[in-house]
């Protein structure tokens, strides 16, 4: 019997439309023979839905229209410890659950997906998935705290500063001090937590700080402001695999047309077809010297050890062209498209990736089989009758 893999993607992000594509590609490319694919489709509403018309890309130029044809459904774990999916709102006489599932797969980019609370739903439901675990996809998403992480294990990254929007707003004054005095401008400012290049900005100065600060603390309200790497050169490397397995990809160079590569170059450049990040002007393998291979790829695998991560990721690097000094800039965690097209010039097929994805996912539900969570016995039961005291339980 072929595994059922659900293909879980869109979400409360704003890099909704992103996760469609990415989750597409990914489910196009499962291997028929061993899996069969259940779309989940989650709404920006946050609503899951179920539904054959899910995996037509064309089908979300309307999206009520779609909608329409689909499932709204909701997760639950059966008493046979089964994954289905079940109506909402059951139907009179509903027995059968509308779908069924063995795996999850996330396919969403960003809040809501990337950041642990996803994996959170389905650690707590049982269902092996797909990818990092709860602790590694949220400090992969939460900028300033990865860079503490990375940092502390002696990864290099810019120097940076970061604070709260409440902190900004009441001590504006001793911040832009401490930023013009221990980084210095220029200067890119980010929200802590987005991707796609949502609300970042560079500024030179002090007027542009601020205003770049306050569109930064429009989508978040934490924000971090970094040293800006001038004479830019950026790589990306993908790492595939778990602890035991992981191995880095090819290095891309990625090209960008304004200053930020931003949202636009991303996802819309060549934007006539469906490319997701495939779409992007990149350069495989990049242009850097065998030494600096080896350092980005290093780095990349220092970096999913060191953040405990699994599945595919992509690791970000910032290469100073001045001195030649490499940094890493951030990790992604589900990243576009899966990174399929670092690892197709190497010989595996966007195929294999899945199915790679799909095994290490039932890998590490049989390992955490093995671990002990809790105890079968019931100590209140071994302890009737006493006064509580030995179980810790102090009486007043
Ligand atoms: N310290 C930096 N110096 C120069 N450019 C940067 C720096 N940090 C980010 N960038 C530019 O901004 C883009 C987006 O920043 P990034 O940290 O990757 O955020 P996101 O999570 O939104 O992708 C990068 O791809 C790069 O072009
Ligand atoms: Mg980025």
């Amino acid at each position: 019997m072929r595994i059922k893999v659900g293909v879980i993607f869109g979400g409360v992000s704003v890099e909704h439309e992103v996760s469609v594509i990415s989750a597409l590609q990914a489910f196009h490319s499962l291997d028929e023979k061993r899996y069969e694919g259940v779309p989940i489709y989650i709404s920006k509403n946050g609503d899951w839905y179920t539904g054959a018309d899910l995996v037509k890309i064309d089908e979300y130029k309307d999206l009520n229209k779609l909608l329409n044809k689909c499932e709204h459904v909701t997760l639950i774990t059966d008493e046979n410890k089964r994954f289905l999916l079940n109506r909402v709102k059951p139907k009179l006489f509903d027995k059968k659950p509308v779908a069924e599932i063995d795996v999850a797969f996330p396919v969403i980019h960003g809040t809501n997906g990337e950041d642990g609370s996803l994996q959170g739903v389905l650690e707590l439901a049982g269902v092996p998935y797909v990818g990092c675990d709860v602790l590694s996809s949220a400090v992969g998403m939460d900028k300033v705290i990865m860079k503490n992480v990375l940092r502390d294990s002696g990864v290099p990254i810019v120097g940076y500063i970061w604070f709260y929007k409440y902190e900004w707003n009441t001590s504006e004054a001793e911040l832009t001090s401490k930023i013009e005095t221990e980084i210095g401008y220029p200067v890119i400012v980010k929200p802590a937590n987005l991707g796609s290049s949502v609300g970042i900005s560079k500024a030179k100065n002090r007027s542009e700080l601020d205003e770049a600060v306050v569109l930064a603390m429009s989508f978040a309200n934490k924000i971090i402001v970094e040293k800006v790497v001038q004479e830019l050169t950026e790589i990306n490397c993908s790492v595939l695999g778990d602890q035991e397995t992981a191995e880095a990809s090819i290095c891309e160079e990625v090209l960008g047309q304004d200053e930020i590569l931003s949202y636009a170059d991303k996802y819309q450049s060549n934007s006539k077809g469906s490319k997701g990040m495939s779409g992007t002007n990149r350069k495989i393998p990049a242009e850097i010297s065998d030494e600096q291979t080896n350092e980005v790829k290093s780095l990349a695998l220092k970096t999913f050890r060191v953040l405990g991560c699994s599945g595919v990721s992509r690791i970000d690097f910032l290469l100073d062209k001045k001195d030649g000094k490499v940094y890493v800039n951030e990790i992604n965690t589900i990243p576009g498209s899966l990174s399929f097209y670092l690892w197709e010039p190497t010989g595996k097929s966007f195929t294999q990736l899945t199915t790679d994805l799909v095994q290490l996912a039932i890998k590490r539900q049989r390992e955490r089989s093995e671990i002990t969570f809790s105890y079968d016995s019931n100590l209140f039961s071994l302890h009737s009758g006493s006064k509580g005291s030995k179980l810790g339980v102090k009486r007043s």
